[in-house]
């Protein structure tokens, strides 16, 4: 596997493949990789083209009081399980290089879906990530992107992108890979402390219960959520930030459940904020209606 830093380099080694005739896949990451993360090149793998994954821990997504500085960084155990996994080709590059003299004028607005659930929490995060991977689809010029169905608003911020500046782009979404006792996982679960790590449980137990819920023909949308809050209200260690029933493709709250919708949360554990979600309802529709 080659490990690249400089844009030259980068640019090169996939027009070699490209002059090969091997198509381009895309994993874009921040690093400190999880089984989630390996479970996304395993899928780029499938195509037999090139499989590219970015580690770079973009600033521009975190907000001034949020943990960029504490966000786990293990570039040469990433580069070791990204071999491992059979990826060619790896670019971390440095934040100089992504942001000269430390920032860029040109940015990406994603308008209201930034500025709703994620984005009403983090404001400004959604026009962080959708600059940083438009940065980063341009200089890789994949075919596919994969991501991670984990980060929900993130798929339909990107996917949104990707129509409305005509990337091109074929987004492939991979399901949530989870811990055995169902906590989704996530870079920032490292930092959880033990009994943080089982308080933490209540998120996705919450979400599922919901999703069951619904399986067995509750159609009222509220008394939905009153389930999920009653899982999390016997918690005390995590505190919600919200728990909503969206559409997939633009994440508007719904009021009644028509055929597929997705369960999304996001709480605090201590001072480690995760999120999670789950699809509700005809999942399978929703899966493939909402996103691709
Ligand atoms: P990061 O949090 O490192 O996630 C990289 C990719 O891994 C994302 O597509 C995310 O959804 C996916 N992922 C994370 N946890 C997962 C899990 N448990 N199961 C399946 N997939 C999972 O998301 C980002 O980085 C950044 O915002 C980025 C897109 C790289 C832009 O900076």
């Amino acid at each position: 596997m080659r490990v690249v830093q400089k844009e030259p380099e980068l640019r090169g080694l996939v027009a070699q493949a490209r002059g090969r005739g091997r198509s381009v896949e895309f994993v874009p990451t921040m690093g400190a990789f999880h089984e989630g993360h390996l479970e996304l090149m395993r899928q780029a793998r499938r195509h037999g083209g090139l499989v590219v994954v970015s580690v770079f821990v973009n600033p521009t997504q975190f907000g001034p009081d949020e943990d960029f500085d504490s966000y786990p960084r293990s570039l040469e155990a990433d580069v070791a399980a990204a071999a491992g996994e059979g990826v060619e080709l790896l670019f971390a590059p440095t934040t100089a290089q992504m942001y000269p003299g430390g920032q860029i004028d040109t940015t990406v607005d994603v308008g209201p879906i930034g500025r709703i659930l994620e984005g009403e929490h983090r404001p400004g995060h959604f026009n962080g990530v959708a600059t940083v991977c438009a940065k980063l689809f341009n200089l890789v010029r994949p075919d596919r992107v994969y991501l991670g169905q984990k980060d929900a608003q993130q798929i339909a911020v990107l996917s949104q992108m990707n129509a409305d500046l005509n990337f091109g782009l074929e987004i492939v979404v991979c399901a949530t890979v989870r811990d055995p006792d169902g906590l989704a996982m996530s870079s920032r679960n490292e930092r959880l402390k033990p009994e943080e790590r089982k308080a933490a449980l209540a998120l996705s137990e919450a979400l599922m219960e919901m999703a069951r819920l619904v399986d067995q023909g509750e159609t009222d949308i509220q008394r939905v959520l009153e389930r999920g809050h009653s899982v999390i209200a016997g918690q005390s260690k995590v505190s919600l930030q919200y728990l909503e029933i969206v559409d997939p493709a633009h994440f508007r709250s719904l009021d009644r459940m028509t055929g597929g919708a997705l369960a999304v949360a996001a709480a605090f554990v201590g001072s480690v904020r995760l999120i999670d979600n789950v699809f509700v309802g005809t999942a399978q529709a929703a899966r493939t209606g909402g996103w691709q």
